[in-house]
């Protein structure tokens, strides 16, 4: 045997020796020495739920690869789709193949008029745009019923190109009924962040979005694409281990994905940095985080103890956004965050860097987006990952996640009626 550990029961002295593999120990070595007696691992922090070849993250040394791509070098030379097609079948597409892709996650664009009449124009005028998509993804498994046949790769790989094609769809009909405004058909000969641009805010045909807000558009879908087992692919996972179609098991997703500790913390931030108002109440505030009184949003990660590497990349955009757009002033107030943490014991001996989120949201609301919006975006760039990570799932035909818990509640006692409470 290579590298093992060995666990010895103390009760009784057996033990077991378990080979390292790929960095992990097989937990089912552990259960035949300790049946009964289970990890306790609140978050599933320190537990490798399965094996994954879609995306490697080294927390320590601050690395994200898509396949083994450095997310550094798809953000500058990759598009949008062709990130999708790596993230789904594992390597780049030659030209026919991204041809073929794109044609096809372009052709299924439209969504159904039933839906945008019927399913949207429901809720009340000012949904949250997350609650819209949520309940619009899980809607869509009403109309491709044939969609529950997952063990059919063609049959999935027609909802994938569906939802990767309809999702901004979706996310910019829920913006346009929250403002009243007319839905924008989308045009499919525009490429697929001009497309979701003109959906959002064209009125009248003469939107045009300037070439750098779709390069930051394409940037910050292509390094949201995928993150591992994080919370909203986990969710995926596991409403998809019962089988679940696709559409209900990615609407767990996004369901996952509105909280503010993940995928909403985008617009915590710009509530926070609204919140502080200026330059010279950041000191205030950080002493505030200090005591516990409220978190610094956008700072911080379960796996990153370096920086980001996202963090950079998007810093560097907001810079080049800026250039061309009047900037945003929130932005100083970020740079002067960032600066205070990263000089402050609190935040380097916790190792809390900026994250993903702390300046997505200053490149959004200078884009135009409303902040109830900025999930959704998330939730857009996300698809191909949740997808990614759904097919991997159903071809190594794991098992239903079924975790085990630690009671603490009442012991046996016995039923009183409510009169002698
Ligand atoms: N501000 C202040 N203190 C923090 C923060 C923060 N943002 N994050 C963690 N801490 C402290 C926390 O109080 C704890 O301190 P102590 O040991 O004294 O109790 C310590 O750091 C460890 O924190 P934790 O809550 O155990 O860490 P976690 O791994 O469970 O949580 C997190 C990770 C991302 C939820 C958390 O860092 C957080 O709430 N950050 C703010 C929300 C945020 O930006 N979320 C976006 C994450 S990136 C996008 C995504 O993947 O969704």
């Amino acid at each position: 045997m290579g590298e093992s550990i060995t666990v010895t029961d103390n009760r009784n002295g057996a033990s077991v020796e378990i080979p390292i593999v790929d960095g992990g120990v097989d937990s089912a070595r552990w259960r035949d020495l300790l049946g009964g007696v289970w990890f306790y691992d609140p978050g599933m922090a320190s537990t490798a739920v399965t094996s994954s070849a879609v995306a490697e993250i080294d927390g320590e040394a601050g690395i994200l690869r898509y396949r083994g791509y450095p997310i550094e070098q798809l953000a500058r030379s990759s598009t949008f789709p062709e990130v999708a097609y790596l993230l789904m079948y594992g390597e780049l597409p030659d030209e026919a193949q991204l041809a073929e892709w794109s044609y096809d996650i372009t052709r299924h664009t439209f969504i159904h008029e039933n839906f945008r009449k019927r399913i949207y124009d429901a809720f009340h005028y000012d949904a949250h745009p997350m609650g819209l998509l949520v309940s619009g993804v899980a809607g869509l498994s009403t109309f491709y019923p044939e969609a529950k046949d997952i063990f059919d790769p063609e049959n999935r790989r027609a909802q994938v190109v569906r939802m990767i094609a309809k999702m901004p769809t979706l996310a910019a009909a829920a913006y346009r009924f929250s403002r009243g405004l007319p839905f924008q058909f989308p045009d499919n000969e525009d490429d697929y962040p001009t497309r979701f641009l003109k959906m959002m805010f064209d009125i009248g045909g003469e939107y045009q979005p300037d070439p750098a807000l779709v390069q930051a558009m394409r940037v910050l879908f292509i390094l949201h694409a995928d993150h591992g087992q994080n919370c909203s692919t986990t969710a995926t996972r596991v409403v998809g281990s019962s089988h679940a179609d696709p559409y209900t098991a990615i609407a767990a997703g996004c369901a996952a994905l509105y909280g503010p500790l993940h995928g909403g913390a985008n617009e915590a931030v710009i509530n926070m940095l609204n919140g502080i108002g200026d330059y010279d109440s950041v000191d205030d505030f950080i002493a505030g985080v200090k005591e516990g009184k409220q978190r610094l949003m956008g700072f911080g990660h379960r796996i990153y103890k370096n920086y980001d590497p996202r963090a950079v990349i998007i810093k560097a955009a907001a810079h080049d956004v800026f250039k061309v757009i009047d900037k945003n002033p929130l932005l100083d107030i970020a740079l002067k965050l960032e600066e205070v943490a990263l000089a402050d014991d609190y935040f380097i001996s916790r190792r809390l860097y900026p994250n993903v989120d702390f300046y997505s949201g200053l490149i959004y609301q200078a884009l135009g987006f409303p902040t109830n919006m900025f999930t959704v975006l998330f939730a857009i760039g996300r698809t191909p990952g949740w997808l990614a990570h759904w097919n991997e799932m159903v071809e190594q035909n794991s098992r239903i996640y079924r975790p085990r818990q630690i009671y603490t509640g009442a012991p046996l006692r016995d039923y009183v009626a409510i009169e002698d409470r």
